[in-house]
């Protein structure tokens, strides 16, 4: 399409940047002051017009300060008549998408409506963590899948001996199923609860044919490691020869490497939808390619 351009919101310059080589469109310049308050002070560096743009702005920590950049950005392209397509590789409060305790506020359909009523005209994000959260948004939303590519990097890169994808809990049953079918090998799901009160996780045993193998724990997100901890603990007590440890979003909060390291965690990979030192995979392509069925 002739007329699309791609604004990189402040948290994914380097993400948006590959986006646009991918689609063949023109970067628009960007210019991002933080004020010691903590405020952002955002200019656009052209004019847009009544284009199509595609805004691309990962919402990682500092979460609040990064959802209010991609606001203002979209507010201001879309009162300058663009047609606002927002690419959100990573989701952040997409995980409270219900009212799991009575009078918990449902953040997922809040974050949806803002967007919405600064001009967003259509929704994009990365693996979001249960496609029911896109039942939030009323206008067009999608989640495209990074695992065909987490995948092929295990396959390529870390080459992992008679290997099995274990998924740490019933929710990421269907990216655990996709993963081990694109790699034709065998995989589980772990009974994981999460205490809804003190966030404390735990992981039922298992039992699990894994003696000697390399055990790739497949999930959305990465964020305290306290999940895959759990998880990786379990595997090498099962007898698991190596552990890997694949993601889509590594939030990777605090000690979280080292904590998941000390659990028998031989290699993290996460993908650049969040830029960091495990983000190895790059979700560019699954992102150009989803506008591209577009025209
Ligand atoms: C939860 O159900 C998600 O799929 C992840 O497993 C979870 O968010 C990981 O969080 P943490 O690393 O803090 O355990």
């Amino acid at each position: 399409m002739e007329n699309r351009l791609v604004v990189p919101g402040p948290a994914s310059t380097d993400l948006a940047e590959r986006v646009a080589e991918g689609l063949d469109a023109e970067l628009v310049g960007v210019e991002c002051r933080i004020f010691p308050d903590g405020e952002s002070k955002i200019t656009l560096k052209e004019k847009v017009g009544n284009k199509q743009v595609i805004l691309v702005q990962s919402t990682y920590p500092p979460v609040d300060q990064h959802l209010m950049q991609a606001f203002l950005l979209a507010h201001r392209l879309s009162e300058e008549g663009a047609e606002v397509h927002m690419v959100v590789p990573y989701l952040a409060y997409s995980r409270q998408d219900k009212e799991f305790l009575g009078g918990e506020i449902v953040s997922m359909r809040v974050i949806a409506r803002l967007f919405r009523s600064v001009g967003v005209r259509r929704f994009v994000t990365v693996d979001i963590h249960s496609v029911e959260g896109l039942s939030n948004f009323s206008i067009p939303a999608y989640s495209v899948s990074a695992v065909p590519l987490l995948a092929e990097y295990v396959r390529e890169v870390v080459k992992p001996v008679n290997p099995v994808a274990v998924s740490p809990d019933f929710g990421g049953s269907s990216r655990v199923e996709a993963f081990s079918k694109i790699l034709g090998i065998e995989h589980f799901i772990l009974e994981k609860s999460r205490d809804r009160v003190t966030g404390e996780v735990s992981i039922k045993n298992a039992e699990m044919n894994i003696e000697g193998r390399d055990a790739v724990i497949v999930d959305d997100i990465i964020s305290t490691g306290g999940s895959v901890q759990r998880a990786a603990a379990q595997l090498k007590a099962s007898g698991a020869r190596r552990v890997i440890a694949a993601c889509t979003h590594p939030v990777l909060i605090g000690d979280a490497v080292k904590k998941m390291s000390e659990a028998g965690v031989d290699e993290v990979i996460g993908t650049n939808t969040i830029p960091g030192s495990v983000s190895k995979v790059d979700v560019s392509q699954a992102i150009s390619e989803h506008f591209k069925t577009l025209g």
